[in-house]
């Protein structure tokens, strides 16, 4: 097929353009590398250095005819949505209706929506099922709502073909261990450059931090594949259903990595959700899917990836 994947020199959408292309689709990447890397770019995908916001990318959609956008370029922090909400609503909302636009205007087959289930849902130790109303408290899930209501919306007035993945906290090589989120990142990377890690969480009256859905990232590059064929006109999580503590994730990385030194503790985040985790039900309904890398095999894998010897 022919797949055009936006924000394909970023974390999670380089390791789908990988497997595309190790499958044999033809890929184009559209990207503006602001927080997406050159290397991480696969040397077989032509390449569109450019702003999902920008009118010429009905040019990129002339020239390539992509039969399926996988769309994965975002502005993906929840700090930055509060500290620039414009710019959030910007790319996230009139930037993915401009690729939206383009998918209707030159009749391509189906879009392909990485949405967010750890922000979209509201608390609760339960794993979160996808009827579930939306309970967005930060501008970044307000914004990855919204284009979700897009989605539903011109599927009904157009008969656009879509399918939602609602991700829960994805991990893996090439994440970044220097952002705000991303903490398996950036554990392996203190912990190999021998600092301490960082939990946030009370430790005089035993709060051992936030409690997510931790997914290994070729297990989410996985759903994205079997979404080419599957799953039209659905919005489905992408989650292991497990709950882990950030002291226990903290606690196992320490195991692998061999660290010596102390845990600190740092204040809970203002905002931050005590727990979320992600029912797979219906993912393993609707495409087959399920998680197939437990926690422990998917934090060796990441740290291997953040070796300096790598
Ligand atoms: N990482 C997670 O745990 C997680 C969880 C839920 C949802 N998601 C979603 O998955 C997608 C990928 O996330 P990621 O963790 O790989 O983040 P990332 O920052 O590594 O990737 C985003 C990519 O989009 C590109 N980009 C940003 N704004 C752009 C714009 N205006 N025009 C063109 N390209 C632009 C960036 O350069 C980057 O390469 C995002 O949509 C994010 O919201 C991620």
């Amino acid at each position: 097929m022919r797949i055009l994947v936006t924000g394909g020199a970023g974390f999670i959408g380089s390791h789908l353009v990988d497997r595309l292309i190790k499958e044999g689709h033809k890929v184009a990447v559209v990207d503006d590398l602001s927080t997406g890397r050159r290397k991480n770019l696969n040397p077989a995908a032509k390449f569109y250095r450019m702003d999902i916001r920008d009118p010429e990318l009905a040019e990129v959609f002339q020239e390539e005819k992509p039969q399926v956008v996988n769309h994965h370029a975002a502005q993906a922090s929840v700090k930055a949505s509060v500290d620039d909400p414009f710019r959030d609503a910007q790319v996230n909302i009139l930037g993915s209706l401009n690729l939206l636009q383009n998918c209707l205007r030159y009749g391509m087959g189906k879009l392909i929506f990485a949405s967010t289930g750890g922000a979209i849902y509201g608390e609760g130790l339960d794993p979160h099922q996808e009827e579930e109303p939306p309970y967005p408290i930060s501008p970044y899930a307000v914004s990855k709502t919204s284009f979700e209501y897009y989605l539903r919306a011109f599927g009904q007035l157009a008969g656009l073909r879509y399918t939602i993945l609602r991700y829960a906290n994805v991990y893996g090589p090439r994440q970044d261990p220097f952002g705000e989120a991303g903490v398996v990142a950036i554990f392996s990377y203190r912990l190999l450059a021998g600092l301490s890690p960082q939990i946030n969480g009370r430790e005089e009256v035993g709060d051992p931090g936030c409690i997510r859905d931790y997914v290994f990232v070729s297990d989410v590059v996985e759903a994205n594949l079997l979404s080419l064929t599957q799953g039209d006109g659905q919005t489905v999580n992408i989650g292991t259903g497990i709950g882990t503590t950030t002291q226990s994730l903290c606690e196992k990385l320490i195991r692998i990595i061999g660290y010596q030194g102390e845990k600190e503790y740092l204040p809970p985040r203002p905002g931050d959700l005590k727990a979320s985790i992600l029912s797979h039900h219906k993912a393993k309904e609707i495409l087959g899917w399920e998680p197939h890398t437990d926690l422990d095999r998917g934090l060796r894998a990441t740290v291997d990836s953040f070796r300096p010897s790598h």
